[in-house]
């Protein structure tokens, strides 16, 4: 069981540091949390005690022994220092190196395994002197799970809000996981849907959620990548540490890919690319007319195939989506576009077709060896794409 220090400071979003220590001891993790004096006057630090199972730190001294015996134990156990929601006064303490109260003192044992989720006014978060003491914290290893646009408590609307439970969970559980299987490697990788216009306000697309290329992206991260993750329009969060470029048409996706490959040692093309668009994109909103209207196509740039043409060693992995002849009908795709290995799935099938939070696939590798994955959650299945794609580096 991992061990999480979770430090509490004085912003207004303290409280909704309740409702995320419930979530982190939902996942199993042992959570203690140690509470600023400020952060004590916006919730009661019983509140965080029943929640967490655990008592509560609030102060450096105590003169109770055992309670001393308890917070140097918790130095050596601690796994990761999340600081939730953080203020502007605490991340430039520890920037700063100042101790001056438990979480400010616990942070300067904590070197890197640091991760700063942070809340306040928007004013205060663009102010230069905390940007600075940001990049600081950055440049030794400090993690930031950056804040989210949106109404404010002081009744603005800007950068501030504290980034959402599903995001700091997600930072979290990358920084625990992390393993090295990829690092120094770059990994490139498609997804979700294109849209390709037809006139302003309509358009040519797929139901694509993009759920399986940013599942890889996450993973691709902990095991240690630089990930760069080129997205058609879809309704995710960005993954924690990706560099995330949005496009909308193919042959926007095919210009960032293109401006991007240099850099990569991994292709991964999760993305259903529209094979066809519009000849021509008409300027103003087609009007209704005649029962029947014939609309002109032309195919897309095929990304895929024209990166692996001269993808040197490079390894690249594409996706087939069959509904019928599954296996056959990727193996030709495999050889045709000069590929490592082909991800086979089955869109005839509800339960694993677009959108699905799980998928069934086949794993096909140029020299036809063959790994079925059995039904699982999107990020278990992308773990068995990669540790496949770390076999290919390894032969
Ligand atoms: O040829 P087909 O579309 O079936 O091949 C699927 C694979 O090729 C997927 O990995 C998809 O991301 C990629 N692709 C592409 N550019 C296209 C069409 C498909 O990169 N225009």
């Amino acid at each position: 069981m991992k061990t999480i220090v979770l430090g509490v400071t004085g912003s207004i979003a303290a409280y909704k540091a309740a409702g995320l220590t419930n979530q982190l001891i939902k996942l199993g993790y042992d959570v203690h949390v140690v509470m600023t004096t400020a952060a004590t006057s916006f919730v009661l630090p019983l509140t965080f005690q029943t929640l967490s199972r655990n008592p509560v730190i609030t102060s450096l001294f105590s003169s109770d022994s055992q309670f001393e015996i308890e917070h140097i134990s918790l130095a050596e156990r601690c796994d990761l220092l999340l600081i939730a929601p953080a203020t502007a006064n605490i991340i430039s303490k520890i920037a700063c190196g100042i101790a001056d109260d438990f979480l400010s003192t616990f942070a300067l044992t904590m070197g890197s395994q640091i991760l700063i989720a942070p809340a306040m006014n928007t004013r205060m978060w663009h102010n230069p002197i905390l940007q600075e003491n940001i990049q600081r914290l950055e440049q030794r290893g400090v993690q930031f799970v950056t804040p989210e646009y949106g109404c404010l408590a002081c009744g603005v609307k800007g950068d501030g809000r504290l980034a959402s439970f599903e995001r700091i969970i997600d930072a979290v559980g990358m920084t625990l996981l992390k393993e090295n299987v990829l690092q120094g490697k770059t990994v490139l990788i498609t997804a979700g849907p294109t849209l390709e216009m037809i006139d302003p306000v309509r358009y040519i697309s797929n139901p694509s959620s993009g759920k399986m290329g940013y599942s890889l992206a996450r993973v691709a991260k902990r095991m240690g990548a630089r990930v760069v993750l080129i997205s058609g329009p879809v309704c995710l969060d960005i993954p924690f540490g990706v560099e995330m470029h949005d496009v909308t048409t193919a042959c926007q996706m095919r210009d960032k890919v293109m401006k991007y490959i240099e850099l990569a040692d991994i292709f991964i093309s999760a993305a259903a690319v529209s094979d066809y668009m519009p000849v021509e994109v008409s300027k103003e909103k087609l009007k209704k007319g005649a029962d029947e209207i014939t609309l002109s196509l032309q195919s897309t740039p095929d990304i895929l195939r024209e990166v692996a043409v001269n993808k040197g060693n490079k390894i690249m992995v594409g996706f087939a989506a069959e509904s019928h002849n599954i296996v056959e009908n990727a193996v030709k795709k495999l050889k045709e576009k000069n590929l490592d290995l082909i991800v086979a799935n089955d869109i005839s099938r509800e339960d694993i077709g677009f959108g699905a939070d799980q998928n069934e696939v086949t794993i096909i590798d140029k020299r036809g060896g063959q790994e079925r994955v059995p039904l699982l959650a999107k990020e278990q299945v992308a773990e068995y794409i990669l540790r496949q794609v770390v076999g290919v580096i390894q032969k």
